[in-house]
């Protein structure tokens, strides 16, 4: 007769079949329950993540962009004020606006590399680097060169040399009343894989 687990008493084999089916259920039981318990740990978790993506985005959509000042709308002054070839620093837009023939170009002033402020040089006399032949279609000397590593763009923001992988970023700009205006902000940034003489609104 075998013995009863809690209480030390002997059972009839019948009793003892019954508990243990008993014991058995009571397991499957628990098994599903702690199932059930990480499938709802982790509907919850997604829930929370879509709830919390919703909500930065509306905040986003909500936060009124500044005016005048770097992650806003920034006018860089009047078309008529640019002489071809000119590169205008913009400090409240962190930006540079050039003056291409094809137009007008706002480039971040921020390296593509590793993130360094890069500085209009224009004296510097660097060769080549595409889409221009080396600014040569309209200037002989003139690039932005980054102090950290070397990296040189000519005006449209192409790299002329160094390790960047790719052209200095763009902000988007639009030509209103006669005026330029620089929509500027990491949000804004235009990457590009090549710049081109598109890339340029024309005046
Ligand atoms: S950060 Fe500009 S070249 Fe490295």
């Amino acid at each position: 007769m075998p013995l009863d687990r809690d209480r030390g008493l002997f059972l009839p084999p019948a009793r003892a079949a019954q508990l243990d089916a008993l014991d058995e259920q009571h397991r499957v039981q628990r098994a599903r329950a702690s199932r059930r318990l990480v499938f709802r740990w982790v509907a919850w978790g997604a829930l929370a993540t879509l709830v919390g993506q919703w909500s930065l985005g509306l905040l986003h959509f909500l936060t009124p962009r500044r005016l005048g000042a770097f992650g806003g709308v920034v006018v860089a002054g009047a078309v008529e004020s640019y002489k071809i070839g000119e590169v205008r620093v913009i400090r409240e837009g962190k930006c540079y606006v050039v003056r291409v023939p094809e137009g007008f170009i706002a480039l971040w002033w921020k390296c593509p590399h590793l993130g360094c402020t890069v500085p209009w040089l224009p004296n510097d006399v660097s060769e080549g680097g595409p889409p221009d032949g080396g600014d040569r279609a309209f200037t002989d000397k003139g690039h932005f060169k980054c102090p950290c590593h070397q990296s040189t763009y000519n005006r449209y923001g192409q790299i002329v040399s160094g390790p960047a992988p790719r052209p200095m970023s763009q902000f988007p700009l639009r030509v209103e009343d006669g005026k330029i205006v620089v929509d500027t902000g990491p949000d804004r940034a235009i990457i590009r894989s090549v710049a081109r003489f598109s890339d340029a609104t024309p005046a």
